[in-house]
């Protein structure tokens, strides 16, 4: 059984983070998807409600041969994968400024769980500049997002800002 979890904020997920999710089925048997709760931060979205959307949209990229769940978790990644059973972390690479970060992440997870490896893909280049809080910025700024976010993640940001206003 391979069992690998993709972490991050997802705040919101993206079409970037479906195409990741997408290019992770055909190499394990098992994704779980797993939601941040990070108390620190003030997120758009509670960490309910993104795992609620993500259930909700991940329909649309699975393929029936491996299974895909979406868990939240506290503290540390490596922790949750090792809790999880997981011989992966997933994690996307947009473009090269992304490698730094995401290797010195690597790199201090498999010194905390030496039998866990990352596993990083690259996103389609359609979504090298897609990221959570550009989303964010442009959507509240009024800025079309259509083709970079599922259109169920959209409607949710347009309804929470709605009724914020
Ligand atoms: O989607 P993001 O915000 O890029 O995801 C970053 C995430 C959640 C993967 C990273 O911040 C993380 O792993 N946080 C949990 C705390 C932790 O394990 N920190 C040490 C990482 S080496």
């Amino acid at each position: 059984m391979r069992r690998a979890i993709f972490p991050g904020s997802f705040d919101p997920p993206t079409n970037g983070h479906l195409d990741i999710i997408k290019r992770s089925l055909p190499l394990f048997d098992e994704i779980i998807v797993a939601v941040l709760n990070n108390p620190d931060k003030h997120p758009f979205f509670t960490v309910e409600e993104r795992c609620r959307m993500l259930r909700e949209i991940l329909p649309s990229v699975s393929n029936g041969d491996c299974e895909v769940s979406v868990d939240s978790f506290s503290g540390l990644t490596a922790d949750f994968a090792r809790r999880s059973g997981a011989s992966a972390i997933v994690r996307g690479i947009r473009a090269v400024s992304d490698y730094e970060y995401e290797l010195r992440m690597a790199l201090m997870n498999r010194k905390l769980e030496p039998e866990i490896e990352t596993v990083f893909l690259m996103a389609d280049e359609e979504y090298s500049y897609v990221s959570s809080t550009l989303m964010k910025q442009v959507l509240m700024l009024g800025g079309r997002v259509a083709g970079l976010i599922p259109e169920l993640v959209e409607a949710r940001m347009r309804e929470k800002l709605e009724t914020e206003k």
